[in-house]
């Protein structure tokens, strides 16, 4: 048995941990191991392992980047799945290229973040993401596909969908743009970075606004935001207004979008622990480990905030960590 990493600092093991350098060794792994159970991870970083895993943990150690091409206004930059997010947008920032500042410092790896679509400060993933490459795992067959095949949502995409578990992501290509086309709406992004800000600029901010309100995962063990903020119908979100003084929400899709940590602020969850997890008092939608948690202390605090919520509100909130 094998240490497996995550971010939430679980003590949890694989029967096998195997790393692969190029896709030729992803090939060999999967006929190898052939009828075990398989499960292919990033840095883990939005994993919650609820039990040892009973079979083979992949992990890509392939973390080349390439330009593959430049126009007077674009570059499509092709990164293998393994390559660290916030490496390649630190990167990215330093050329002076756009579009990816306002996801610095996302914890995780290429390949992880167009499955899971991250998304921070008004920008996701999809939104720069051009194509992805798979390698289908029933016939080990390498196939590009666009990024509007890919079924892009809030926090998803066909990868957590129909083809879970049918291929593996192993490199992403992003457009870039020369020129800075800042997106600073989301909350006090503008503030934060001042007049005529440069992509560093707004890296910079992200990186401190992040860093108030997140724990370092290499300090406090979590997985970032633990559930999704939920979309309710109009007349729901009315309801609650007309109780509360001053509740956030944003339009979407139709219905209003309440942030999940209002909710469990709300019912009173800041900084609540259980066993050895705690609802974070800086941001209450991310659960830590506070040194010596185990799988169900986490299970268990998810459970009683989200049976809370229900509760106090009717609104279902779900998980946006995957439990595994
Ligand atoms: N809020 C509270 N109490 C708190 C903190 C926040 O009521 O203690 C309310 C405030 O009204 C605040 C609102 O929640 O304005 C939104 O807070 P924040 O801007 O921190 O964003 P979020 O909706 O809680 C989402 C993402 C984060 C991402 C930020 C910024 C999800 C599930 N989470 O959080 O993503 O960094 O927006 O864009 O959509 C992640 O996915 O792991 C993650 C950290």
């Amino acid at each position: 048995m094998t240490n497996i990493p995550n971010t939430f600092g679980l003590n949890v093991r694989a029967k096998i941990f195997a790393e692969y350098h190029n896709v030729d060794e992803l090939r060999e792994l999967l006929d190898r191991y052939q009828g075990e159970r398989i499960l292919h991870i990033g840095a883990g970083s939005n994993l919650l392992f609820t039990n040892d895993f009973d079979g083979v943990i992949l992990h890509s150690a392939m973390r080349r980047c390439r330009a593959l091409q430049e126009d007077d206004d674009h570059v499509l930059i092709e990164a293998e799945n393994g390559v660290v997010l916030d490496e390649l947008i630190a990167q990215l920032c330093d050329m002076g290229l756009s579009g990816m500042e306002n996801l610095s410092y996302i914890p995780g790896e290429v390949g992880a973040s167009a499955v899971q679509n991250v998304g921070a400060y008004g920008v996701e993933a999809k939104d720069v993401i051009t194509e992805v490459r798979v390698l289908r795992m029933a016939d080990k067959q390498e196939v590009v596909m666009r990024a509007e095949d890919c079924q892009y949502g809030y926090r998803s995409s066909i990868f957590k969908g129909e083809l879970r578990d049918k291929c593996i992501v192993t490199h992403v290509t992003y457009r870039l743009n020369k020129q800075l086309d800042p997106q600073l709406d989301y909350g006090n992004l503008r503030s934060e970075v001042g007049d005529n800000p440069t992509v560093m600029d707004i890296r910079n901010a992200v990186i401190r606004i992040r860093k108030q309100k997140l724990p370092e995962v290499s300090e406090l063990g979590s997985a970032g935001s633990f559930f999704k903020n939920p979309i309710v119908p109009r007349e729901q979100y009315e309801a609650i207004a007309a109780q509360y003084e001053r509740v956030p929400h944003y339009e979407q899709d139709g219905g209003v979008k309440i942030p999940a940590a209002w909710l469990i602020e709300q019912c009173g969850w800041k900084g609540k622990t259980m066993g050895g997890a705690q609802c974070y008092p800086k941001q209450p939608l991310v659960l830590v480990n506070l040194g010596n948690a185990t799988p169900e202390d986490i299970i268990n605090l998810a459970a009683a905030i989200c049976q809370s919520v229900q509760d106090k509100f009717n609104i279902t909130i779900s998980p946006e960590v995957n439990y595994i």
